[in-house]
Parts: structure tokens; sequence; C-alpha cells
């Protein structure tokens, strides 16, 4: 399976930290913030590689990251997002790319502690759909939020100003080549912005979403709140390494 990377956006939560650099190229603890999915994805077994970029020093991407070597991987790949489309825009960019197989999709700010190796296996073996994964945060209101039934989720909320459950989708999510006809099908959202989130509502009123709910902790990093906690998290991880 190959993966997708979404490195683009304005990073406008981070103003002026993302005035000139790229949130992604932006310091989590000790490393850029895309080395962490790329870490992710790359110990998931997954080693062909699309980077979306967009907004400022996309070229940057191509310097730091280069062939992909020191992560181990076959193959990295670079392509660009004009403008701010929201995440199911910037995976359309992907459907070259993707050629009729499974993707997993990992957004570029979100790290998370443990392996998904496991959930990447269990996919694979999945005939059709998509799976996503999901996990319990004392802040559901910032993300998509799924609504549960018995052990079904009936749809995702994007931002729900009063959740449904105490549960967020976090932003690693595999589907089948079905994702693009999907995205054609979609209307902007109220920011603006193709969700991913309706993405995701697709695939479940059809019956073909699973999903996993995630061991370890997980954090986003595109807030100013955020982006510190996730310094913090991996800074006691590399003590707790030593
Ligand atoms: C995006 C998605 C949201 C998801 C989140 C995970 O939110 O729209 O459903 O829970 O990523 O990080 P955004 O980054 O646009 O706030």
């Amino acid at each position: 399976m190959k993966g997708v990377i979404l490195a683009g956006g304005l990073g406008s939560r981070l103003f002026p930290l993302t005035k000139i650099t790229n949130k992604h190229l932006l310091p989590v603890y000790d490393k850029p913030m895309i080395y962490y999915p790329i870490r992710t994805l790359a110990d998931a077994g997954i080693d062909d590689i699309l980077i979306v970029t967009g907004g400022n020093s996309a070229g940057d991407f191509l310097r730091l990251l280069g062939n992909g070597k020191e992560f181990g991987l076959k193959a990295i790949n670079y392509t660009y997002q004009e403008g701010e489309g929201g995440i199911a825009a910037a995976l359309e960019l992907a459907r070259h790319y993707a050629d009729n197989e499974k993707i997993i999709v990992m957004l570029g700010d979100n790290i998370i502690q443990g392996s998904i190796r496991k959930a990447v296996e269990d996919f694979e073996k999945q005939p059709k759909g998509a799976k996503i994964f999901l996990k319990e945060v004392p802040d559901p209101e910032r993300f998509g939020v799924p609504i549960i039934e018995g052990n079904r989720i009936v749809a995702i909320e994007e931002k729900p100003k009063k959740p449904r459950s105490s549960y967020a989708v976090i932003g690693i999510y595999m589907y089948d080549s079905k994702v693009f006809d999907i995205i054609e099908t979609l209307t902007p959202s109220g920011r603006g912005e193709m969700e991913i989130t309706d993405v995701n509502n697709a695939y479940i009123k059809n019956n073909m979403m699973t999903y996993e709910i995630i061991e370890g902790w997980w954090t986003d990093a595109g807030t100013f709140e955020s982006l510190f906690n996730a310094t913090c998290l991996v800074e006691e991880m590399r003590k707790s390494q030593r």
C-alpha cells in the first residue's frame, strides 16, 4: 500500500510562526514535524510515500527529505497544492499516484506514540471500503467526532458544538480506490473546504467503514497549545527511551 502525507495549508492558526515557514517544517522537540508521520508510515511497512505540500517553503521539503533514504523509503514523491482547498482537495492530487490501489493518508501535523502496523495489515486484507482511527480526547469539539451506536459508527460530525461522543477521528485514514470518485462528488463545507469528514461519511453511509481505537497518545500540532503539547509528549517519550 502506498502512503500520502498531507503537508499543505497556510497554517493560519500558528501565525506568525507560519508566515515564512510551512507548518510541517516547524520543530516538534528534536525533529521537524513532518518527520513524525513519515516515521509512523515507514514503521508500518509503507515504503512509497507522496508528500502533498503547498503554501510556504515548498521547496524546502525536497532539501529536507531528499530521496527518503534516511527513513528507509523505497521512494518519496512530491506534489504541490495551490491555494487552501481542504484535506479532501489535497488528497485528490494523489489520484494519479495511487493508480487504483488502496492508500493510507496521514495528516502532516498528526503525531502518534504507538504503531499502526497491525491495522495496516488488517486493512490490506479488508476487501474494500475504508478504515479510520479513533482516540478518546478531553476536547472532541476540536475534531471530527463519531456518533457510535453499539459498536458501529453511524456518522461523523466535523467540529460539533455538542459532541455526541468523547472520541476524535484522528488524521490517519485508509481508503480503497473509490475515494477519488467520492471526492469528485463533494461540495465545500461552511468553512469553504472539501472536508475529509464528508469522504468518511460517504463510506459510512455505504456500510464500508471499519475503525480502530489507537493505543498510546495522539496529538495534532496545528495550534499553539497542541504544538507545545506535542513537543512535551515527544520529550517525555525520548527521556523514557534513554
Ligand atoms: C482535521 C479534520 C478532523 C480531524 C483532525 C485531526 O481537522 O478535519 O476531522 O479530527 O484533522 O487532526 P483540522 O486540522 O482541519 O482542524
